[in-house]
C-alpha cells in the first residue's frame, strides 16, 4: 500500500506560515482551502479530544486509542495513530495541550512542529481560544540556520487550521518571525556582519513594513565623534570595521509614553587587549544578541499596533585585538562627559552601553529606559541557560518585565542592585573603572549593572542580562542550536499588553 502524501484536510482551513523570517499575507479568515501538500509526504496533527470524524478515519475510536496509550494530555505528548486514507496509509498526531495556557501551547506546538522534520509540510489543527502561543511554538521550532542562505528557511513547512483564529496566528507568526530574525542576525558569522552590515540590515528591516510610523539614524565615526560617544569609539579603534550608533525608532499616533531600549551590538568580541582564550572566544559572534532583539522588536511593533513609542539604540562595535585597540589603563571620556579608566578591555560592552543610556537620558527623554546585553559571563554561571537576569531601579517595572518573561516564554529572574558594591568601582584617575578593582565582591553581574545606572539619570530603568540565554547548545523546545533570539517574545509581550506601563 503506498503511503498517503496527505490525509484527508479538515473543513475549515485557515493560514498557513511564510518562511521564518519573511513576512507575508496572514489570510483574513477561515473558509479558503489551503494549497495542496505538494510532493513528498504531509503530516496532520490534531489536539487530543478533537472531533475527527468524519474527516480521519481513526482504526479505533480517538478516546479507546488514546486510553490504550495511556496519553494523559500533557503538553508536548503525541501518540501517532496510522490512518486509512482511500487505498493509502496516512499518519496523524493526536497531541495533548496539557493546562492549555501559554507555555503548555507553546511546548505542545514545538513538540508537533519537531516531528514534522524531513517531511514537505505539517498542517496542525488548532485547539479553541488563543493560540498564538501554539503558533509561535510550532513555527519557532523549525527554525534553522545555514550562512549563504539570506534568510532562514523553515525546517519544515507549517500551516495552521482552525475557526476563529486569525488573529492569534498572525500575532503567533509576527512574534516567530521576530524571533527567527534576530536569531539569523546573531547566527552570522563576524566576518560578514561588521558594525555597518548591522546597520545597513536594521535599517532595512525597521523601514519595511513600518508603514510609516518607523525611522532610522545610522551614526557613523565622525559623528560619533563629533557628539562624544567617548565609550562607543574606544571599543571600536581596534578594528578595521569601525562602529556605528543605530537609532531606531516608532511613533504610532496618540502615544503618550516613550520607552527607550538599548541594545549591546558588539559584532565580535576577542576582549581586546584583555584576550579571551579561545574556548571562550569561538562563541562570541553572538555578542550582538542584545542588538539583534532591539532591531527585531522595533521592526515588530507596527505590525501588531503597539500603542507606545519606541525608541531603539544600539551601540555596535567589534572589539577587536590589534596595535590601534584601547589598552588596559587608558582612560576614555564616555558620552555627557563623564571619565572612565579601562582596567580590563574585556568589559567593553558596558562602555558601548553607557554611551547610549546617557544620550537616552541627554536627549530622548523616555519615561522607561530597558536595556538588553549578554553582558557578563558570570550570569550564565549564576542562573544558567533557562533564564535571564533584570536588574531594575523600580520594583513595578521588575514585576512586569517578570511577569512578561513568565508569559513569554523568555524567563527573568531579578537581581539586587547591591548598594555596598558600588564603591568598588571607584577609580583613582577617572571617575570611575570599569570593573571592580581588586575583586572586592566578585559579583561581576552586579558591578556590571551597576556601573550601567551610572549613566542612567536616575530614570526608571531596567538592565536584562542575557549572557547566558542568548545562546543555545541544542536544539530543544521552541530553541534552536545557536542564537536564541533571547528577549524579542519578552520585550514584544511587555510592550503590547496594553498597560501603557506605569511605573
Ligand atoms: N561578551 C562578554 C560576556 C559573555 C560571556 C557573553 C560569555 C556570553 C558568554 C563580555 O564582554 C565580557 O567579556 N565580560 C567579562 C567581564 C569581565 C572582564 C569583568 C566576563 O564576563 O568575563
Ligand atoms: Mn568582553
Ligand atoms: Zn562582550
Amino acid at each position: 500500500m503506498p503511503i498517503s502524501p496527505y490525509v484527508l484536510l479538515p473543513r475549515v482551513p485557515l493560514g498557513r506560515n511564510t518562511p521564518l523570517g519573511q513576512d507575508g499575507p496572514v489570510p483574513e479568515g477561515g473558509g479558503d482551502t489551503p494549497p495542496p501538500v505538494t510532493g513528498g509526504s504531509g503530516l496532520l496533527a490534531v489536539p487530543f479530544g478533537a472531533d475527527l470524524a468524519p474527516e480521519v478515519a481513526l482504526p479505533v475510536p480517538a478516546a479507546a486509542l488514546l486510553a490504550h496509550y495511556e496519553a494523559k494530555g500533557e503538553a508536548g505528548e503525541i501518540v501517532e495513530v496510522p490512518v486509512a486514507d482511500g487505498e493509502t496509509v496516512g499518519r496523524v498526531l493526536l497531541y495533548g495541550i496539557g493546562d492549555g495556557g501559554a507555555a503548555a501551547l507553546r511546548r505542545a506546538g514545538a513538540a508537533v512542529a519537531r516531528r514534522g522534520k524531513g517531511r514537505d509540510a505539517i498542517r496542525i489543527v488548532l485547539p479553541e481560544g488563543p493560540v498564538a502561543a501554539l503558533v509561535e511554538g510550532a513555527l519557532l521550532a523549525t527554525y534553522t540556520f545555514r550562512i549563504g542562505e539570506a534568510r532562514s528557511t523553515p525546517a519544515v513547512r507549517v500551516e495552521f487550521v482552525g475557526e476563529g483564529v486569525a488573529a492569534e496566528v498572525a500575532r503567533g507568526e509576527t512574534v516567530a518571525s521576530a524571533v527567527a530574525f534576530a536569531r539569523d542576525l546573531a547566527n552570522t558569522p563576524s566576518s560578514v556582519k561588521t558594525p555597518a552590515w548591522l546597520a545597513d540590515r536594521a535599517v532595512e528591516h525597521v523601514l519595511d513594513g513600518g508603514n510609516g510610523r518607523t525611522r532610522a539614524r545610522v551614526r557613523g565615526e565622525d559623528e560619533l565623534r563629533a557628539g562624544g560617544f567617548g565609550g562607543i569609539l574606544a571599543v571600536g579603534r581596534g578594528s578595521v570595521s569601525p562602529p556605528r550608533l543605530i537609532e531606531l525608532s516608532y511613533t504610532p499616533e496618540g502615544a503618550t509614553r516613550h520607552v527607550v531600549l538599548v541594545g549591546k551590538g558588539i559584532t565580535y568580541d576577542t576582549g581586546g587587549l584583555s584576550l579571551k582564550p579561545t574556548e571562550n572566544m569561538k562563541f562570541m559572534k553572538t555578542d550582538m544578541a542584545g542588538g539583534a532583539a532591539v532591531i527585531a522588536v522595533i521592526g515588530a511593533l507596527a505590525r501588531l499596533n503597539v500603542p507606545v513609542r519606541v525608541t531603539g539604540l544600539i551601540a555596535a562595535a567589534e572589539n577587536a585585538f590589534s596595535g590601534t585597540a584601547q589598552r588596559p589603563s587608558d582612560v576614555i571620556t564616555q558620552y555627557g562627559g563623564r571619565t572612565v579608566e579601562v582596567l580590563n578591555t574585556d568589559a567593553e560592552g558596558r562602555l558601548v552601553m553607557a554611551d547610549a543610556l546617557a544620550y537616552a537620558d541627554a536627549e530622548l527623554d523616555p519615561d522607561v529606559v530597558v536595556d538588553i546585553a549578554t553582558l557578563t559571563g558570570a550570569i550564565g554561571i549564576a542562573l544558567g541557560k533557562g533564564l535571564g537576569a533584570v536588574f531594575a531601579s523600580d520594583d513595578a517595572l521588575a514585576a512586569e518585565l517578570s511577569r512578561a518573561g513568565e508569559s513569554s516564554g523568555d524567563r527573568l529572574w531579578r537581581m539586587p542592585l547591591v548598594e555596598d558594591y558600588v564603591p568598588a568601582l571607584e577609580s583613582g584617575v577617572a571617575d570611575l573603572a570599569n570593573i571592580e578593582s581588586g575583586s572586592t565582591y566578585g559579583a561581576g553581574s552586579i558591578t556590571a549593572a551597576l556601573f550601567l545606572r551610572e549613566f542612567t539619570g536616575g530614570r526608571p530603568w531596567a538592565h536584562l542580562d542575557i549572557a547566558g540565554v542568548g545562546r543555545s547548545t541544542a536544539d530543544e523546545g521552541v530553541v534552536s542550536k545557536g542564537a536564541t533570539g533571547y528577549g524579542v517574545r519578552l520585550l514584544l509581550e511587555w510592550l503590547s499588553d496594553g498597560t501603557g506601563h506605569p511605573v
